[in-house]
């Protein structure tokens, strides 16, 4: 990247988002300013440590450091900034509708303090619901009038589609990137901000090399509303995709078909593509429960009824108690059993438990009495944080989880389960059960390693 094409680029959230882009866009040669309210997330980010678990971060993080800086204080460089990309959080009210008041509160900052001469572009890149770029321009409009000033500038929808446990990988390979935009100067800075990932004119970093046979990325431009519903359309169509093949997999288990087998041949057909046909326990995260319920929200205020997706919310709700059903089939009689959670994380490579199956897997196992032991390979202590009250024994490895179980229930399919020593671990149990909640483990190599197996929909 040549050093006239560099931005001055101001970054507001230091969440998943806003830290996978900050340092991402200064390992591009950009010019960042990374700012969030916390103190102690600053400090941690200054030393370069990561205050997320995210696989490569830490070392991007040190790549990164002469380009970007972390800051409290959003005007410290917001005289300067060429684009300021808000990316705070929108957490879900109890009625479905998104809290904007973080984003907001962001939109006034800037706009009592941006300077009418140079205005910054705006980039809304927190999922927000459509109408929210607007909104965003008319509270910074609010603040110049209370200035008395009048200014041209733009606010620009870019949202992110980065997945958790992969967010740097996603962040330079995307498939696409969708701007909403209605000026051309905006989508020009935008493509700007963006060429060296556009163009893959960028030394990959050692932590996330380059995939083989991938293509450069399209870049989609839209209205700033059009970009704000692809977001929630992409969201609400793959958890509906999870949904669907979940729903199958009750179906598959009556009639004694294999979901897995039914999946691969389903997902061959190029219309229907092979990703998010995995049947399990459910989907969780911080995203799809919260996207689905405010696009619902969303059509309710419009009038506007979106049964399939309500619907997929509702399979969600049942396949995450699926676990709970199998053993109960299984073990008969659930309360005094002991049972042994693998996984508590909503995925694997993360330590996120937002809305993650194991929560509801876990407080219906207690609430029939059984005792539970809980390993994650990196969720434990956030789960112990967040749920100090679930009266559930933490354990240090699978096979302490295994020691003296009735059964196993495996909740994240991270790696490492794939590869444990699973005769060793039943040799350990006192009955060899396990439910396979993520349909990652081969059958007839549990059955010889003494195991009675059950997946979900095989
Ligand atoms: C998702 C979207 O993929 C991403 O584009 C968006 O920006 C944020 O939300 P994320 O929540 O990080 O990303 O994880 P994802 O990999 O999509 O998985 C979501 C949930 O679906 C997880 O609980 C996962 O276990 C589950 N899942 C995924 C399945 O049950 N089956 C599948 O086939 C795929």
């Amino acid at each position: 990247m040549k050093t006239a094409e560099k931005l001055k680029i101001v970054i507001v959230g230091t969440g998943y988002v806003g830290l996978t882009t900050g340092v991402a866009l200064g390992y591009l040669g950009h010019r960042v300013t990374c700012v969030d309210h916390d103190t102690a997330i600053i400090e941690k980010l200054e030393r370069g440590i990561s205050t997320i678990y995210e696989p490569g971060l830490e070392e991007l993080l040190k790549q990164s450091a002469p380009q970007v800086s972390y800051t409290k204080d959003l005007l410290r460089d917001l005289p300067d900034a060429q684009v300021v990309i808000i990316a705070v959080g929108t957490p879900s009210k109890e009625n479905g509708d998104t809290d904007l008041s973080y984003v907001e509160a962001v939109a006034r900052e800037i706009g009592a303090a941006i300077d009418p001469l140079k205005p910054p572009l705006i980039i809304n890149k927190s999922t927000v619901p459509v109408g929210t770029a607007r909104r965003v321009e008319s509270v910074i409009r609010e603040e110049l009038e209370k200035r008395c000033i009048d200014c041209c500038f733009s606010v620009a929808s870019n949202p992110e589609f980065l997945r958790e446990g992969s967010a740097l990988h996603d962040t330079f390979y995307p498939d696409r990137i969708v701007v909403g935009a209605t000026a051309i100067d905006a989508l020009n800075l935008v493509r700007q901000m963006y060429a060296p990932i556009l163009e893959q004119t960028f030394t990959p970093p050692q932590a996330v090399p380059r995939p083989d046979g991938y293509n450069l990325p399209a870049l989609v431009t839209t209205s700033p509303t059009s970009a704000e519903l692809i977001k929630y359309t992409a969201n609400a169509f793959l958890a509906t995709k999870i949904s669907f093949i979940n729903e199958f997999s009750a179906i598959a288990e009556k009639v004694g078909a294999d979901i897995v087998e039914v999946a691969k041949g389903v997902g061959l057909d190029r219309r229907i593509g092979a990703g998010f046909l995995k049947a399990g326990v459910g989907w969780g995260g911080s995203c799809f429960p919260k996207d689905v319920r405010s696009i619902l929200f969303t059509g309710s205020q419009y009038n506007c009824e979106l049964p399939v997706v309500q619907a997929a919310l509702e399979v969600n709700r049942r396949q995450k108690l699926k676990a709970i059903e199998k053993l109960q089939q299984l073990l008969k009689v659930v309360r005094g059993s002991t049972v042994g959670i693998l996984g508590l994380a909503f995925k694997p490579n993360t330590d996120d438990i937002r809305e993650s199956p194991a929560i509801d897997v876990i407080e219906g196992l207690l609430e029939m009495g059984a005792r539970v032991k809980v390993y994650d390979p990196v969720a434990n202590e956030k789960y112990k944080q967040t749920y100090p009250d679930q009266q559930v024994i933490y354990c240090e490895t699978a096979a302490d989880t295994a020691r003296d179980a009735d059964a196993l229930v495996i909740l994240t399919d991270w790696d490492e389960f794939l590869h444990l020593p699973w005769a060793e671990l039943a040799a350990t149990m006192k009955n060899r059960i396990i439910v396979d909640g993520r349909n990652m483990l081969d059958r007839e190599q549990l059955q010889q390693a003494g195991f009675t197996y059950t997946g979900i929909g095989r």
